[in-house]
């Protein structure tokens, strides 16, 4: 088996993942951000890795699983997710959260409405783990109107869901991005359901 698969059935987020993960938090500079599901503490670290650094890494596990981050940025919390959802985490806070403890769905889908009533900050993304596969989990992302990043050719589950914290806001394309696409060559007259 290639290193690349040993790493995926380890548990812990498959590679080509983190680096989407890593590619979002370093387009949105997060301040606060929320992982369900520590495990061992790789995509934890990977976060950290790229996040701005007056930004809090939150991360949560029912259990202990890693031997400390060294980082006074990432905080843990030894918790169940519901109940640092219920009491923990501050109101409207959330920049940016990676949903990936226990997967089944009705969990899942108590964590997503837990963060839009409580926890997500207005201009927050929450990404969720393993929606392809038997856990049913696109059907929560296709429910709250996200969408989904797969790599079906590499494996058969795994893949995140992309989920804005507040229904999606239909905006105008700026004139600016308008202007360029046109620029291009690129028609963009329909494109108005623009996410900003
Ligand atoms: C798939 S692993 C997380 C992988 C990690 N995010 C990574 O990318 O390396 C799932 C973790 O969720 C934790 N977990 C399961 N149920 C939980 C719950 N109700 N609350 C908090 N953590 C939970 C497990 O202990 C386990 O460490």
């Amino acid at each position: 088996m290639s290193d690349y698969l040993m790493e995926y059935y380890a548990g812990s987020t498959e590679p080509w993942a983190v680096s989407v993960l890593q590619a979002m938090v370093r387009l949105r500079h997060p301040v606060n951000i929320l992982e369900l599901g520590t495990f061992e503490g790789r995509t934890t670290r990977a976060i950290a890795e790229v996040m701005p650094d007056h930004a809090t890494l939150w991360t949560v596990d029912i259990e202990r699983r890693h031997g400390g981050f060294g980082d006074p940025r990432i905080k843990f919390f030894e918790e169940d997710a519901i109940t640092f959802l219920r009491d923990i985490c501050p109101e409207k806070s959330m920049n940016f959260v990676f949903v990936d403890d226990d997967h089944t769905f009705g969990h899942v889908s108590t964590e997503i409405t837990m963060l839009r009533d409580r926890c997500m900050a207005s201009d927050g993304l929450i990404v969720m783990h393993d929606v392809i596969g038997p856990f049913g989990l696109d059907k929560i992302v296709e429910r709250e109107g996200g969408f989904i990043i797969a790599l079906p050719l590499l494996h058969a589950a795994g893949g995140l869901g992309v989920i804005p914290a507040y229904p999606r806001v239909q905006k105008k394309m700026p004139e600016a991005v308008k202007n360029r696409l046109a620029a291009a060559g690129w028609a963009s007259g329909d494109a108005e359901d623009f996410l900003g």
